[in-house]
């Protein structure tokens, strides 16, 4: 679902600055934007709470590392429909995405509230660091962003849990020392955020702040050549569609190993890209819409982007193509015509193809704009720096869906472009560190809920992903549901799908046990 509200975002921008390349931001791991039901409410006792989408302002430390340098405001937006005296206070960030939209994260409408209701607690939604219009500085360029790093970040929840002021009633006394804190986060925000993802750490520097939390799809090991992204795509799109898209990749990898560019140019000509230039660029447009898969959740059915796309493909006069698809003539034809007929303008609107699709401008303002409320371009930073997760081919010798050309020097090279004062060369990201300082699949966490999905692409970097057989415990169970990323959040995903909704009654029993042991 955010991802399309990306892509509609950089397409509107589109229309204002023809130079941003909308197929340049690939799968993020964020949470879906759920926004809050339309009706007024109360706290239990019949008074009228503020509108949902009523903004509060934290003063947040600038830099945790160096209190003098200030603070900045922080938005926070909260809800204490369900909240009695006693009850948790429920934290979660959307992690990096501007956060307006996400109200029904305070809602019933996801776990967040479903755990609100059932322990009467109080829930609040806190916008990240660098994302929205929470800006420790009024840019995102690389001085400023020196302050983006996942430490910070968790040192940001931290404070906010253990000083804020809530605007409720009795709202200064619920701190983490009065009241439990449940913090819930979704894919990043629900793997790195955890403040103690090593126990060590947490029992020696913040014991106790957050009491119990609930992680969902989330991407706990970061991983530089995240090949793995397509690995659920493969397995669970209509496996004819899987054939055909495999069957044009294979030939396209072989024309570029023979380095046949008559073939190379045929190629790109069948899909109306003659005019970009580099074969990686168009490996790459290859590539975009198998991020539609990450839209789609149980309320999303026939009409989808990646759906139309395997209609296009496997649908020939009124039949469809058996599990082995028509093959890789037919599949560049329809590929191709499909491309060229709805994908691109979806994509480019009326841009060129090298603006669009190419990569090799660093003066276009999707390198070069600092302006803040950019989440790609915050995100980037996270991605060059400490996580990596580049959606590449895989290694030979395993079915591809994307181009073997694509490797991760590919989009670090974009890091480059995007930061070249902090860059001279492509960046390998320091994910080793990243996976040392916050458990990485070793993670081992108190009363920690994990919650996946099967055809989830963020799967392979969760703690349920597939060769790694990791165990659930009653103090750290893992569950997995038949959903997509981060699905088992909402309320209507376990209710349309019986194995999302198991998880979700799992979690709500796991949080009234941990929550009947708290003492303060
Ligand atoms: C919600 O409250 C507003 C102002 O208090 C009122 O105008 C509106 O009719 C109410 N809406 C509903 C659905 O009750
Ligand atoms: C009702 O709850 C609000 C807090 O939501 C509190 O300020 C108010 O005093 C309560 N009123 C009664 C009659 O209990
Ligand atoms: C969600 O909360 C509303 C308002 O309090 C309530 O009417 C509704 O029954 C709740 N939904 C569920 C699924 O519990
Ligand atoms: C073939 O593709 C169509 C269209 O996407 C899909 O509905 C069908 O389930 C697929 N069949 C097989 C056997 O993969
Ligand atoms: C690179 O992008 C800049 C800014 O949009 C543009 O002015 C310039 O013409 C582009 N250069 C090429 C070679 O396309
Ligand atoms: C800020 O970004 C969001 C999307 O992330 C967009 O919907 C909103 O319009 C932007 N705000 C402004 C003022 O451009």
């Amino acid at each position: 679902m955010l991802s399309n509200v990306l892509v509609v975002a950089l397409l509107s921008t589109s229309l204002v600055n023809a130079t941003i390349p909308n197929a340049m931001s690939g799968g993020r791991p964020t949470p879906p934007k759920i926004p809050a039901p339309k009706r007024n409410m109360t706290s239990p006792n019949g008074t009228a709470l503020p509108p949902i989408t009523e903004v509060y302002y934290f003063d947040q430390l600038i830099d945790h590392n160096n209190p003098d340098l200030g603070t900045f405001q922080q938005r926070y937006w909260m809800s204490w429909e369900f909240y009695e005296p006693g009850g948790p206070i429920i934290l979660t960030t959307p992690g990096e995405s501007n956060a307006d939209g996400f109200e029904g994260y305070l809602t019933n409408v996801t776990i967040n509230g479903m755990i609100a209701q059932q322990q009467s607690g109080a829930a609040v939604l806190i916008e990240h660091r660098f994302f929205g219009y929470s800006n420790p500085y009024d840019n995102l360029n690389e001085q400023s962003l020196e302050l983006l790093t996942i430490q910070q970040a968790i040192d940001d929840l931290v404070f906010f849990a253990q000083t804020a002021d809530l605007p409720m009633p009795g709202g200064d006394q619920v701190k983490p020392d009065q009241a439990p804190w449940i913090l819930i986060g979704g894919s990043y925000a629900g793997a790195f955020l955890f403040p103690g993802a090593l126990t060590s750490w947490t029992m020696l520097n913040k014991p106790g702040v957050f009491f119990a939390g609930y992680s969902s799809s989330g991407v706990v090991e970061a991983i530089t050549d995240y090949y793995g992204y397509f690995t659920a795509i493969r397995e669970y799109m209509p496996q004819n569609c899987s054939s055909d898209v495999q069957a044009v990749i294979a030939y396209l990898d072989r024309i570029d190993q023979q380095g046949d560019e008559d073939a190379i140019q045929g190629l790109k000509n069948s899909f109306g890209l003659g005019s970009l230039t580099r074969t990686d660029d168009f490996a790459s447009a290859l590539r975009q819409i198998l991020f539609s898969w990450q839209d789609l959740q149980p309320n999303v059915g026939p009409g989808a982007k990646f759906f139309d796309f395997c209609d296009a493909l496997e649908v020939k006069d009124g039949v469809s193509a058996s599990a082995t698809g028509w093959g890789l003539d037919y599949a560049i034809y329809a590929w191709g015509n499909f491309f060229q007929a709805t994908y691109y303008s979806s994509l480019c609107g009326n841009e060129d193809a090298e603006l669009c699709l190419g990569t090799s401008n660093a003066s276009q303002a999707y390198y070069t704009d600092v302006s803040i409320n950019n989440s790609d371009r915050s995100w980037m930073w996270f991605v060059c720096n400490q996580v990596g997760f580049y959606q590449v081919g895989p290694p030979q010798g395993q079915p591809a869906i994307v181009s073997r050309i694509l490797r991760p020097v590919y989009d670090e090279s974009r890091c480059v472009s995007m930061f070249p004062n902090k860059f001279s060369t492509p960046p390998t990201p320091s994910v080793g560190d990243t996976n040392t300082d916050y458990g990485g699949w070793g993670v081992q966490i108190n009363r920690l809920f994990f919650a996946n999905g099967l055809r989830d692409p963020w799967r392979e970097a969760t703690v349920s992903a597939e060769a790694l057989n990791k165990a659930g415990t009653d103090t750290q169970p893992i569950y997995e549901g038949d959903g997509f990323h981060c699905s088992d959040l909402s309320t209507e995903s376990g209710m349309l799908d019986e194995s999302i909704g198991y998880v979700q009654m799992a979690a709500l029993g796991y949080m009234r046990t941990w929550l009947a042991e708290w003492s303060g």
